[in-house]
């Protein structure tokens, strides 16, 4: 009976507070992270000096990169404890319910658990960037029924990842596309799961709260699941030959295609061409043409009938695969680099903060009385 007030559904358009962090600019496709253009930063730079560029606002210079990277090496270690943890997670389990718990359990035991002031909350992001591949690889091997392996200090972090997931350091080229791929799923605005770890934060709740609720937001495959999501697709097509009449079947039951389309970037996502290109480096590499051509073809038609674009997860997906990534590590991958635009954002939040409480616009019954349980 009351009017309906103006509402943003899905937030559609909403500025919800102002960041420095990064910038998105739809019109020319294009994503700066702290004034620099991501792809320069993927050519110029690699994933540490990202991370520290999120944290810091600026890039490092050699001495503070030194630092930087040498409390990432000294943090990567599990507990014990956690390790346990990790062993009783069911092994049918994805692992990004592994992954969630997992920040959880850092949460708890951390020794500044209680501490929220702006350095205490840059230690536990440190600690977390630092452990979540060895949590990350830890889940995939046991879910084979494979040991952990111990983080190696003297590998900088790409190459610690493979070694920790593989026990083995691919060649440089493999290494290079991995790392792109860290620099371009780091950071992007206001994204669900950024959003979600700032509101957490907004209420004076600790990191690990805010990374873990992050975590959970990223799974969906609207969001950050939709890297696997992909592969799965590739994977169920199979050829290149048959991608066109596979699509055909898509868009006869109007089913959502994976990897396509985007809430801001309407023509075209400003990451695709970087990640592409190292995505078919990856197929050179391993000499398999098969899902990068198949790809090729599904994103020429769904421009040419739905003029929709892909999104990073499309090149992801692929270029993860061919790296010998299982497909369900390809979100908990995501989720090592996130972790650095999501921590910015958290620092960014309690800085200036106020509790994220929007309003609802209720449609449900008229207020009416409370029958006794005999009349009901
Ligand atoms: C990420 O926001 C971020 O920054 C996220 C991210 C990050 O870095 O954090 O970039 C990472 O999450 C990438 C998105 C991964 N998701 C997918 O690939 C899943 C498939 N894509 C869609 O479901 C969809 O495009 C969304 C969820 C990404 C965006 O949803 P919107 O903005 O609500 O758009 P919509 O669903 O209203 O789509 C508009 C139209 C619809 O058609 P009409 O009803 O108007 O006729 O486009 C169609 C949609 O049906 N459409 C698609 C489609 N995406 C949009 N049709 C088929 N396949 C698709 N993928």
């Amino acid at each position: 009976s009351e009017a309906t007030p103006t509402l943003y559904k899905g937030l559609v358009g909403v500025y919800a507070d102002v960041s420095s962090v990064s910038k998105v600019m739809p019109e020319t496709n294009s994503l700066t992270y702290r004034g620099y253009a991501v792809q320069d930063l993927c050519e110029e730079s690699n994933f540490e000096e990202v991370a520290y560029l999120l944290w810091h606002g600026e890039l490092p210079n050699a001495a503070q990169l030194a630092a930087f990277q040498a409390e990432e090496r000294a943090n990567r270690a599990l507990s014990p404890a956690l390790l346990r943890v990790l062993r009783e997670i069911p092994k049918g389990a994805h692992p990004m319910d592994a992954i969630r718990t997992a920040v959880s359990f850092m949460g708890a035991e951390d020794p500044e658990a209680a501490d929220v002031s702006d350095a205490a909350q840059r230690r536990k992001a440190m600690r977390l960037l630092a452990k979540l591949p060895t949590a990350v690889a830890a889940t995939n091997r046991l879910s084979k029924g494979l040991e952990p392996i111990a983080p190696d200090a003297s590998l900088p972090f790409c190459e610690n990842f493979f070694h920790l997931v593989f026990g083995k350091v691919p060649q440089p080229e493999v290494i290079k596309s991995f790392d792109v791929s860290m620099i371009l799923y780091a950071e992007h605005t206001f994204n669900a799961s950024t959003f979600t770890a700032r509101t957490v934060t907004s209420t004076g709740a600790d990191i690990h709260g805010a990374i873990a609720a992050g975590i959970a937001a990223l799974k969906g495959p609207l969001h950050g699941g939709a890297n696997e999501a992909v592969m799965h697709m590739l994977t169920e097509i199979g050829s290149p030959e048959a991608a066109e009449e596979w699509l055909d079947g898509k868009f006869d039951h109007k089913a959502l295609v994976m990897g396509f389309g985007h809430r801001v970037y309407k023509n075209g996502d400003s990451r695709v061409p970087t990640m592409t290109k190292y995505a078919e480096k990856m197929a050179e590499v391993v000499g398999d043409r098969r899902w990068m051509e198949t790809s090729r073809v599904l994103a020429a038609k769904m421009m040419r009938v739905k003029n929709i674009h892909p999104n990073l997860d499309f090149p992801a997906g692929p270029a993860y695969y061919l790296m010998g990534f299982d497909i369900p590590m390809f979100t908990p991958i995501f989720v090592c680099s996130r972790i650095t635009g999501w921590a910015a954002h958290v620092f960014e939040q309690a800085a200036d903060n106020r509790l994220i409480r929007p309003l609802s616009h209720y449609t449900g019954e008229e207020q009416r009385p409370v029958k006794p349980m005999a009349e009901r």
